[in-house]
């Protein structure tokens, strides 16, 4: 039997009903806060993601699906979104009509990682990004709007962790003292911190190997190199958040793993999933619109990470699963042929009507009303049709009322008011 691709999984007709309730608790959220839904293609040109993400990352040095699209050249299965909402955003010139764009998608994203609890190479992100507004007030507001999601899911177990990554004119100062740290301790860090300690210091920061972990257990903040622009941003930020009590934790380790990020950096952690322990994260990249082609406009935003939210979301599928109002057991061939229209009348009329076709006995169809959980059950059988009255029963109370078959319709949906 062939089965799945490792990392792969499928999101069954049971689990759906959540996934569904959180995408509607965001978009509800997300348009009350001024976002407008864009839909992006999930191929790109491999050059897109080399460009934003950065060449030296994990993600596309060792975790993209990168195929050969013949004469056109090498396009890539995307592992994030940002890059593509900038594309666009440029391609389209959104910016000219107005530089400020508040935009959100959602889809899937694929990463070659290690497959383990939390971990797919293939998973969701939902993704909201605003482009051209420099203001702290934004960064602040964007925290409380994922903040205010996670609350309207109920999830308690969270902590919001912030940090600045400063701009190019201070991270450099950073990075060299960072180095000089790194030099000193190299012979103690992991084989990918060794490569990561020339091309990507502030990588260093962030590794989750235990020796790595204690050898930079004394690195400098990086908040200790702010420039002045950069320090009063984040103070602001902070300000901003407590003032609407968000609670939070400045974390100086936080370095985020791809390189576009600039100023305001954050991630919601949780400790329900062990060493996955970011269900969401972001930050501003108010250089990247310019990297790839178009104007100096700043911009931030963030993703959830789909996947790991419905893990720790705790919502009761059961309270999703969709019952039918109505099962309709009809006894042999003239009382299906009967059912089969009222059945299609109900379900137009919005009534979740369903029924079996098979012809089987009374007790098998009762049977299979249960196991669909029946509202109700409707007996049609050949002495129903010559007396032109059918039994309604209530499957919880038990009750039984009779309906006329010539208003049957008009009949239910009024039983169902
Ligand atoms: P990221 O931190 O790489 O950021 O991913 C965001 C979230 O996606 C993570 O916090 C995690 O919950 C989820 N995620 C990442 N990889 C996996 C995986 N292999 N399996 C399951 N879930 C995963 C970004 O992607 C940025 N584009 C976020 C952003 C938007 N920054 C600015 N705008």
């Amino acid at each position: 039997m062939i089965q799945l691709i490792r990392g792969f999984k499928d999101i069954l007709p049971e689990e759906i009903a959540v996934w569904q309730h959180i995408e509607k608790t965001a978009r509800s959220l997300f348009a009350d806060f001024g976002f407008k839904e864009i839909r992006l293609p999930i191929l790109e040109h491999s050059e897109l993601f080399k460009r934003s993400i950065g060449e030296d990352t994990d993600i596309v040095e060792k975790e993209m699906y990168t195929f050969s699209d013949g004469k056109r050249g090498m396009i890539t299965l995307r592992p994030e979104a940002t890059a593509s909402v900038v594309r666009s955003y440029i391609q389209h010139k959104m910016y000219a009509k107005d530089p400020v764009q508040k935009l959100y998608t959602i889809g899937p994203m694929f990463r070659r990682e290690r497959p383990q609890k939390g971990r797919y190479r293939q998973f969701y992100q939902i993704d909201a990004e605003v482009f051209g507004v420099n203001s702290p007030f934004i960064d602040a507001q964007i925290i409380f709007m994922l903040v205010t999601f996670f609350n309207r899911l109920s999830i308690t177990d969270l902590e919001t962790h912030i940090n600045s990554l400063g701009c190019p004119e201070c991270r450099p100062r950073f990075q060299k003292r960072l180095l000089g740290l790194i030099t000193s301790v190299k012979s103690e860090l992991c084989i990918d911190c060794e490569k990561r300690s020339t091309k990507n210091p502030l990588r260093v920061l962030d590794c989750k190997v235990p020796t790595c972990k204690k050898a930079m257990e004394d690195a400098p903040s990086i908040l200790d190199f702010l420039c002045k622009d950069c320090d009063n941003h984040f103070e602001k930020v902070k300000a901003l958040l407590d003032k609407r009590q968000v609670s939070f934790v400045v974390d100086k380790q936080l370095v985020r793993g791809l390189d576009y990020y600039t100023r305001t950096a954050f991630e919601i952690q949780t400790s329900l999933l062990g060493a996955q322990n970011a269900v969401a994260g972001g930050g501003r990249y108010d250089g990247l619109v310019k990297t790839l082609g178009g104007p100096a406009q700043p911009a931030i935003g963030f993703a959830i990470g789909f996947d790991r939210l419905v893990e720790i979301a705790g919502i009761n599928k059961e309270d999703f699963i969709s019952k039918p109002d109505i099962f309709i057991a009809a006894l042999g061939e003239k009382c299906i042929d009967t059912a089969f229209e009222w059945v299609c009348t109900l379900n137009i009329k919005g009534v979740k009507c369903e029924m079996d076709f098979s012809g089987k006995s009374l007790k098998s169809l009762m049977k299979k009303a249960d196991k669909l959980n029946a509202k109700h059950v409707l007996i049609v059988g050949e002495d129903e049709l010559e007396t032109r009255t059918v039994t309604l029963r209530n499957m919880s109370t038990k009750k039984q009322v009779s309906i006329e078959t010539d208003s049957l319709v008009e009949s239910i949906q009024e039983v169902l008011k």
